[in-house]
């Protein structure tokens, strides 16, 4: 097709090849082209976070990110984070501390919990709030999700 270009994303473990428009976001890419509807759009203006995917280990807003930016990059979603059945600890923890209310927020909170684990494994309860500045919440009030990503640290910590 005139205009588009041909990305290999590789998204979950899986390669994915697709002709895109240059001006489509990740996260359309991720919901409307390959199904992954669990990472959600809840702003238009960058802000909310809860778009948060892992892009080669590191959390980004999808929704700042051109698909063809991903050309070649590893994503991961939220579909991506069990594993065999088994719950990845970050979703253990949100499970276990109740990190959630209406569980809009809770894709993006989880991918950006593993970015700001990824970068500082012992973090302080203000680190983690620091970090969490990434995502807006409309729900909880964040206690509980600070909480949880204080029982993931524990836990992948050993
Ligand atoms: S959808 Fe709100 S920051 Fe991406
Ligand atoms: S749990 Fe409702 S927005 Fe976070």
């Amino acid at each position: 097709m005139p205009g588009t270009k041909t990305i290999e994303v590789t998204v979950n473990g899986q390669i994915h090849r697709a002709e895109v428009e240059p001006r489509l976001l990740l996260v359309h890419f991720l919901r409307d082209v390959l199904g992954l509807t669990g990472t959600h759009i809840g702003c238009d203006t960058s802000q909310c976070g809860v778009c948060t995917v892992l892009m080669n280990g590191q959390a980004v807003k999808s929704c700042t990110v051109l698909a063809v930016q991903a050309d070649g990059a590893e994503i991961t979603t939220v579909e991506g984070l069990a594993q065999s059945g088994q719950l990845h600890p970050v979703q253990e923890a949100f499970w276990e501390k109740h990190g959630l209310q209406c569980g809009f927020c809770t894709p993006g909170a989880m991918m950006l919990a593993i970015g700001i684990l990824q970068e500082n494994p012992r973090p302080t309860e203000e680190e983690i709030r620091h970090g969490l500045n990434g995502i807006i919440c409309r729900c909880t009030g964040y206690q509980n999700i600070v909480r949880a990503v204080q029982h993931a640290a524990e836990r992948m910590s050993g």
